[in-house]
């Protein structure tokens, strides 16, 4: 807002369209003020104002250049980054072609301003390797061109000798593809001679200064300025620019645009030739025939010149001591005199040096054109000398005035007349402003009938004697009435006297000022002739960048034709760029010298005046505050902000100027702000502009959302619905699918329910066909076969015999499980039959016996699972054997079952003595061991029953009846070491003889019977004793405790 702040402060306004009031004085009051400020650029609408502050100003950084980036104009400071920003956005954003026109007097800052626009250009385009190298070789022009074509004068250390125009071509984004640069007549003069003060082309002080020992040898150059002629022999250091750093940096340019070494090095030996050519120095000496001839007096410098560019010397000396000339069919060989011999030294150099400019600029345009065929679009940058005033001014200053008027004459077209013209063709109320149009002076000058330099053409070619004289003479009658052209003559006729203008000299009123030209030497520049000697002496050379320079020395290629005059060919070239820069859109630069001295921030107020007014700078602001900023024609304008207005968007029916009118009414802008033509468009202040500009960007952004959204939407429905699609098809199919199923079902049901239900009738109807029962037969028929086949399966399948073996295959079908069951249990019991059937009757009986020992003890008597092992033999005391038992085997007859000895405890004191029993079928008998005499003899059916203990012990105690014939004596107590088959065989002998079980019990506590009463007899485990055998202790008369374990 600092801008706009500046812009509209009263004191020094930035845009001197918003001057208050509007005088002369203000104009130039407000410039000073803002020069004061260091704001050396001022707007008038979109023109720039420079004025040159002759110091370092910190307002071209980078930032500045990112602030001014895609900037709107009117928002932000005047700046000449601001110009240079809006004609690349038109150019890229809008196509139009642009120049850039810099326009001012010598030291303005014209040159500085080209290449401020040139860099800025450069800093914003977009970046890459191949963009990058076409902006450094662009760029690096500039110090190869003004090492070659600027020098040091009065009014700048750094002034412009040629002008320059410089198209940099874009493609359509708006990235540079290279460029073509134009230049104009260079001020060769320069090469021969210079004021006090000034100096030569920097090139010579460069080479001088900054090449190696090795290449000036090279070139057989000398170091110091001192040695040669054409740099005055003066003392040439330049306070703040250094020569040798220069000559760098112009090689590195060289070397960045392309240049081979071998190019360099041509050019820089010619270069030196152009030098070396001063120093040759004429003698004067007289012919045979008395006529004056000259002579080279000292032939070092023209040898090595010869050197350098391989050529005769004495080619050389004969090109630049006599003249060749064609009389009829005769050439004669004329000797030349000192001065011509001088002078055609310094015609060959100045060619020479002007020659090898055009080819360097050729030069660099080969490495920075665009290849055909690409479309582009274009920024021309003028950079053309200034306006020049000199104490004595020649044919220099003429052209390059010229060029200025007709530069000034496009402004004043485009800006101010045309505008004025276009406002009154489109019908547009507008009261005329008056300016000055210097259409007069360009006529004069150029005019192709009578203007001054078809005069001069005329007299260059009239034959005879020709002099500047009949060339003023020629003007003077003329010119003599005309407003702008004065001389001594034309004054005279009017009875003025001036003494400042003198004769052979006639005055312009140049717009931007008088000036006095002499006219000496204008025929002969204009001429700007070279001796065909000469030429040919070059074209001899054997140096190939010397000789391409001059054609038209080869001798097959002589052409009688004369060359077209300089003036002539400068009017061409001006007359091209004229319209070279009519096709594009103008941006003005206009610069200002504020002061003669190069003095910084000084500001000289009359010199600035002047300045303003030969500008046309009052004119500008009030035809611009009249005026409209901004005009176009209906149908671009309605297309370009059609989007603005809702009945125009997105498409008008209409006209478009009534298009241009709905859509500006809708948008509410003051009328005065606006104005309608013929056909086009009139916007006054370029703020209305901006804010269309403005609320367009804001539109597009908008509609770029809406395309977006519709876009979306379009995309997503089309999914959608394809999606949609796609469901209903998977689902028909499914459903399809699940009803074909469905009906299958059905189908099969029905045909089953059908099946049936046929059967059914079929059945009932065909019953007495059949047999009944005939279902039932057939069923058993297969039964019977599945039993059959089971059955038969079964029995080449039979388990082994093995009765420990009970596996059984399973049922094959499940009706036959419960018979299959059967059939194991019976195979079972079968096998066991067929096991019992094969076994001895002994062994048999010992079966029998365990089988019975079993039931009587097991799980009652631990003894009993110890029991198991052993073999029930029955008879363990040898009978038969053993003579001393032959009484008891009698006794016992055929009838023992079991013989053992036993220990037969002691009813009184529970002692035990050893007794043999034998069982029989029908006796217990007890005998002595030593006797073997039956001691007690109990029947079978004496005996009551039996009671043993619980434990492992051997005890039993026999309970006998009452009755018993040995019961007397009352129970025994015995102690068995086969106690349990002893129980056992009793139990099966007293079944077999009384059908009667024992009466067994298996106890802790029994009583037991003696013949001295009741004894209670306790059964107490102890822990293991040393003995297996129990003992017994009696407690008392009646209890008796036995110990086992
Ligand atoms: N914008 C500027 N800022 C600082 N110094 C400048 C500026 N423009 C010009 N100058 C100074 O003025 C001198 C002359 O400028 P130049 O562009 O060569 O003038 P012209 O080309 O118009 O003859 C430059 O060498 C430089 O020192
Ligand atoms: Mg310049």
């Amino acid at each position: 807002m600092e801008a706009a702040a500046t812009l509209l402060d009263a004191e020094a306004v930035g845009d001197l369209v918003l001057l208050d009031p509007l005088t002369e004085e203000s104009l130039l009051r407000t410039l000073q003020e803002r020069f004061r400020r260091s704001d050396i650029y001022t707007y008038i609408g979109d023109v720039v104002i420079s004025v040159n502050p002759y110091r370092p100003l910190p307002i071209y950084t980078p930032e500045k250049v990112q602030e001014y980036h895609n900037c709107n104009f009117f928002a932000v400071k005047p700046h000449i980054y601001a110009i240079a920003d809006d004609a690349y956005r038109s150019l890229r954003d809008r196509d139009r072609d642009q120049c850039i026109l810099i326009t001012g007097e010598s030291g303005a800052g014209k040159t500085e301003a080209s290449k401020l626009v040139m860099s800025y250009v450069a800093a914003v385009c977009s970046k890459g390797e191949e963009v990058d190298k076409v902006k450094e070789q662009l760029l690096q022009s500039n110090p190869v061109l003004e090492a070659f074509g600027n020098a040091k004068t009065i009014r700048n250390d750094n002034s412009s000798r040629f002008g320059k125009y410089m198209d940099v071509e874009f493609d359509f984004k708006g990235e540079p593809l290279g460029g073509v640069i134009s230049n104009y007549l260079l001020e060769k003069s320069r090469i021969v001679r210079h004021t006090k003060g000034e100096r030569n082309f920097h090139i010579f002080y460069q080479l001088l200064a900054g090449g190696s020992a090795q290449l000036l040898q090279q070139l057989k150059l000398r170091q110091g300025s001192q040695h040669y002629g054409y740099l005055n022999r003066e003392s040439s250091s330049l306070p703040g620019m250094d020569d040798a750093a220069n000559f760098r940096d112009m090689q590195d340019a060289m070397a960045v645009i392309g240049f081979s070494p071998a190019e360099v090095t041509a050019l820089l030996e010619v270069t030196a030739v152009v030098l070396k050519l001063g120093n040759v120095e004429l003698s004067s000496c007289y012919q045979a025939s008395g006529m004056e001839a000259c002579s080279i007096a000292e032939p070092r410098e023209l040898h090595e010149i010869c050197e350098l560019i391989k050529l005769d010397p004495g080619t050389l000396e004969q090109a630049l001591c006599s003249r060749t000339v064609k009389a009829r069919d005769e050439t004669v060989l004329t000797a030349l005199s000192v001065s011509q011999g001088y002078y055609c030294r310094d015609a060959l150099a100045k060619n020479i040096y002007s020659r090898l400019f055009d080819w360097l600029v050729n030069r660099i345009n080969t490495s920075i054109q665009v290849k055909p065929g690409k479309q582009r679009k274009v920024m021309g940058v003028l950079d053309i000398y200034g306006f020049e005033i000199f104490q004595d001014n020649g044919f220099e200053q003429f052209i390059i005035n010229y060029c200025n008027e007709k530069l000034q004459q496009i402004f004043i077209l485009m800006t101010l007349k045309e505008e004025q013209e276009e406002y009154i063709r489109e019908g547009i109320q507008w009261t005329p402003v008056e300016f000055f149009d210097n259409g007069i002076i360009c006529e004069l000058i150029e005019n192709s009938k009578c203007g001054i330099l078809a005069m001069l053409d005329e007299e260059c070619l009239r034959p005879g004697v020709v002099n500047e004289d009949t060339f003023v003479t020629k003007l003077n009658q003329l010119f003599a009435t005309h407003k702008h052209y004065e001389s001594k003559e034309t004054q005279n006729a009017k009875h003025v006297t001036d003494l400042s203008l003198p004769q052979r000299c006639f005055r312009i009123h140049h717009y931007a000022g008088k000036v006095t030209y002499n006219v000496t030497g204008f025929i002969e520049k204009n001429n700007d002739l070279l001796f065909r000697d000469l030429s040919q002496a070059m074209w001899a050379a054997r140096h190939t960048l010397l000789r391409s320079l001059f054609p038209e020395g080869n001798p097959q290629k002589v052409s009688l034709k004369l060359p077209p005059t300089a003036g002539s060919q400068f009017k061409t070239s001006v007359a091209t760029l004229m319209k070279n820069l009519y096709s594009k859109n103008p941006n003005y630069i206009r610069c200002i010298k504020p002061n003669d001295t190069k003095t910084a921030m000084l500001f000289t107020p009359e010199l600035v005046l002047a300045q303003i007014r030969y500008l046309g700078l009052m004119e500008n602001v009030r035809v611009r505050r009249a005026g409209y900023a901004f005009r176009q024609l209906y149908s671009p304008f309605l297309q370009r902000y059609k989007m603005l207005g809702t009945k125009t968007w997105p498409r008008w029916a209409g006209g478009d100027r009534e298009g241009t009118e709905v859509l500006l009414s809708e948008l509410k802008f003051p009328p005065e702000e606006l104005a309608y033509g013929y056909t086009k468009i009139f916007i006054r202040s370029p703020r209305t502009l901006f804010d269309l500009e403005k609320r367009r960007q804001e539109r597009i952004g908008e509609l770029a959302t809406l395309i977006q959204k519709m876009f979306r939407g379009w995309r997503c429905r089309t999914q959608y619905q394809l999606m949609r699609k796609s469901q209903i098809i998977i689902s028909a199919w499914f459903r399809g699918h699940a009803q074909k199923n469905k009906y299958k079902q059905m189908k099969r049901s029905a045909l089953l329910l059908q099946a049936y239900a046929r059967g059914w009738k079929v059945r009932r109807t065909y019953r007495r066909y059949f047999r009944s029962g005939a279902s039932t037969r057939l069923a058993n028929f297969i039964y019977r076969r599945l039993v059959q086949k089971f059955l038969v399966g079964l029995r080449k399948n039979l388990p082994p015999m093995s009765v420990q073996d009970r596996t059984w295959p399973p049922a094959p079908y499940k009706f036959l499980a419960g018979a299959n069951q059967e059939l194991k249990n019976i195979f079972y019991h079968w096998k066991c039959k067929k096991y019992r059937d094969q076994l001895t009757p002994q062994r048999k009986a010992l079966l029998q016996a365990k089988l019975c020992a079993s039931e009587l003890f097991k799980d009652k008597k631990t003894l009993y699972s110890k029991s198991l092992q052993q073999p029930f033999q029955g008879e363990y005391l040898g009978l038969t054997q053993n003579p001393k038992y032959q009484k008891l085997h009698a006794v016992a007859k055929d009838k023992l079952v079991m013989a053992e000895t036993v220990m037969k405890v002691n009813r009184a004191n529970g002692k035990t003595v050893p007794r043999l029993l034998l069982l029989t079928a029908e006796h217990l008998v007890l005998a002595d061991p030593k006797a073997a005499q039956p001691k007690t003899v109990l029947s079978l059916s004496d005996i009551r029953g039996v009671s043993v203990t619980r434990f492992s012990d051997g005890l039993l105690a026999l309970h006998l009846k009452e009755t018993a014939a040995a019961g007397t004596k009352g129970d025994l107590l015995l102690v068995s070491s086969h106690l349990i088959e002893l129980v056992t065989r009793l139990h099966q002998t007293l079944m077999a003889a009384t059908s009667q079980a024992l009466a067994l019990h298996i106890t802790d506590q029994f009583s037991t019977r003696f013949q001295k009463g009741d004894v209670a007899v306790t059964v107490v485990e102890s822990a293991k004793g040393s003995k297996d055998v129990p003992v017994c202790k009696k407690r008392g008369s009646h209890k008796m405790e036995v110990l086992v374990h």
